[in-house]
């Protein structure tokens, strides 16, 4: 295959071009580096734009000289406490980076598209979610990547489009040091840096209806999620449409059990700090994740544990990175 990835030198974007690579795929990664960087996919070839406003022309162009028959659209702006302060922007970005780059395939004839959404979309939802549960996004982030959603399933009705959305739950750890996440945006990372501070981890409510009290979530190993667009790029059904899918591992894992691992992991000797609840988080969310198995046969093979170690090293290595400059 010959792919577009936007938001290839991003988190999870460069752990799935790298498998990509690996066997045997043409990538073009586009991203602007404002997140990204350069120094996750070295060997790639690169355009450095903002596809987010009149980037459709240049997009086009790249898709014919590259003769890419595919897109991976990574690209877009993660932080929800960032889109309740800026929506408007969040909006251009998000859904006016899915907008170009949908003129873009139309134009280029490219009609196979895999799309990150979020389970954000699904707001305070609790439980084994399935795809087809009320979507009710509580904050700008989840509700542009459900108007993204909306978008690519209108444009799969209009012209021969065969897309996917995914909707990941709580991405982790690293499939190798130098891919690892640096923003501190979850639980893990927020936990590293509380613990590089001498600080208390926070628990936010330990009075849910959960086994230990704490909230209950889905964490799925970025190279599961990265081998996840691979199985659904081949698995895109021939007929036209978008094909909503959850990520996750479709197990449960409370906030009290990551802290603990993530102390154990990182060696420290710190107790935890339990704090009132925070409005807005729901006790336990777990992905269904029975659609993507049927489709494509994959499920995630990574524990908690495995993400915890490898985003522990991971922030080691960029520890190490910034003290050598
Ligand atoms: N990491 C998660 O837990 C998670 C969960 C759900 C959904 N997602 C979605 O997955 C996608 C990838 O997330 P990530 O964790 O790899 O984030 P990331 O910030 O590491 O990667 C995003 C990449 O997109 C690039 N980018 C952003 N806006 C751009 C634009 N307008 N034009 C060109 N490039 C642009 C950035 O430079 C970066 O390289 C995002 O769309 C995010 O919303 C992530």
């Amino acid at each position: 295959m010959r792919v577009m990835v936007t938001g290839g030198a991003g988190y999870i974007g460069a752990h799935t071009s790298r498998l990509l690579v690996e066997r045997g795929d043409y990538v073009l990664v586009v991203d602007d580096l404002v997140t990204g960087s350069r120094d996750r996919i070295p060997e790639l070839p690169l355009v450095s734009v903002n596809i987010a406003n009149g980037s459709a022309g240049q997009l086009e162009s790249l898709m014919r000289e590259h003769r890419i028959d595919s897109v991976i659209h990574f690209a877009g702006k993660k932080q929800v406490a960032e889109s309740v302060e800026k929506p408007a922007w969040y909006y251009e970005q998000n859904v006016g980076s899915v907008a170009q780059l949908l003129l873009a395939m139309e134009a280029a004839h490219v009609s196979n598209l895999v799309f990150s959404s979020s389970a954000a979309v699904y707001g305070e939802a609790s439980g084994a979610i399935a795809e087809d549960a009320p979507t009710y996004p509580i904050n700008p982030y989840g509700a542009t990547k459900l108007v993204g959603e909306q978008l690519v399933a209108a444009s799969a009705n209009a012209w021969p489009l065969r897309a996917a959305s995914l909707r990941y739950f709580n991405v982790g750890g690293a499939g190798s040091p130098e891919l690892g996440d640096t923003q501190a945006l979850n639980l893990i990372p927020i936990c590293f840096e509380q613990i590089a501070a001498n600080k208390a981890p926070l628990i936010f409510g330990d009075d849910y209806d959960t086994l230990d009290g704490t909230c209950v979530r889905d964490y799925v190993h970025v190279s599961d999620v990265a081998e996840a667009h691979l199985a659904v790029l081949d698995a895109l059904p021939k007929e036209p449409g978008n094909t909503v899918l959850n990520i996750g591992t479709g197990i449960g894992t409370s906030v009290r059990e990551m802290v603990d691992s993530i102390l154990h992991v990182s060696g420290s000797a710190l107790e935890p700090l339990v704090l009132e609840r925070r409005s807005g988080d729901p006790a336990a969310v777990v992905g269904g994740v029975e659609s993507i198995r049927e489709l494509t046969g994959w499920s995630a093979r990574y524990t908690v544990s495995d993400i915890v170690k490898s985003a522990w090293e991971s922030r080691q290595y960029f520890e190490r990175v910034s003290a050598q400059i």
